[in-house]
């Protein structure tokens, strides 16, 4: 037979101890991966790939650590928020104006900070501004990470942007800490070329010495790469060393 709890036992076991958590959910109104990713929600391979990211650069989850996104879109400021993912600050830098407007104004949370950066890309932001320096990030006061990653965006760069990017986010990482990015290489091409030059950055396809030899001119010892993976192009584990 079931026992049900009269009434009276209920008052007698309740307790007020308030709220449960505090539950957050965002809904960006922005979709910048490609179709195939797309199909999942933003919660799913976003969290997929930050568990990736954390595990290949040597991290055991993203608790207490300070992570510099790149080219952030949207998709891993969802997972963080909406799968209550700790962390100790994730900063998000794009050059979408409205997307990061959108973020700023949505997540307030002293855990988040979102900044639009004003840099030509021919694919996404082809009025940008073309003098944009190395020191850009770090005169927003962006400095001290644990480490700064990319997700597809090296995919959609020039050369020389990709080294600008490279030289822009070291200078805002630690001594110590690490960089994780994700290109398209192909070992038949030589150094760089436009899949479809009547389309500047739609892909950029970089020949892998060529793409490593980027990354070094810019201070990051590369350690090591890794092959395409659900999700993700080929990746790039690279550290600041500890001293000069
Ligand atoms: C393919 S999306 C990837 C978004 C996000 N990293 C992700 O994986 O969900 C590329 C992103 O990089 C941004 N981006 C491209 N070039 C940039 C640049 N030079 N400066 C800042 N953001 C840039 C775009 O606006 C876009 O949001």
């Amino acid at each position: 037979m079931v026992h049900l709890a009269s009434h009276a036992d209920f008052k007698a076991l309740l307790r007020c101890e308030g709220a449960e958590g505090h539950f957050a959910y965002v809904a960006p109104p922005f979709n910048f991966n490609a179709p195939g990713v797309a199909k999942y929600p933003p919660e799913v391979t976003g969290h997929f790939l930050l568990n990736s990211l954390c595990r290949r650069i040597g991290w055991n989850s993203l608790s207490g650590r300070r992570l510099l996104d790149f080219g952030c879109g949207v998709r891993f400021a969802r997972a963080i928020v909406n799968l209550a993912i700790n962390i100790d600050l994730y900063a998000g830098i794009d050059a979408n104006r409205e997307a990061i407007s959108w973020l700023q104004s949505e997540i307030r949370d002293p855990r988040f900070r979102f900044e639009h950066l004003d840099m030509l890309n021919l694919k996404y932001q082809a009025n940008g501004s073309s003098s944009v320096d190395e020191g850009a990030l770090e005169r927003l006061a962006l400095a001290d990470f644990d480490a700064a990653c990319m997700f597809s965006v090296i995919t959609h760069q020039r050369p020389k942007d990709s080294g600008l990017i490279f030289s822009m986010l070291y200078r805002c990482v630690k001594r110590g800490g690490g960089l994780y990015f994700t290109a398209h290489i192909d070992e038949t091409v030589h150094d760089y070329v436009e899949r479809d030059p009547s389309q500047p950055c739609r892909l950029s396809i970089y020949h892998p010495d060529f793409l490593i030899d980027l990354v070094r001119k810019s201070g990051w010892v590369v350690e090591r790469t890794y092959l395409p993976s659900p999700f993700q192009q080929a990746a790039f584990v690279c550290r600041k060393p500890p001293i000069d």
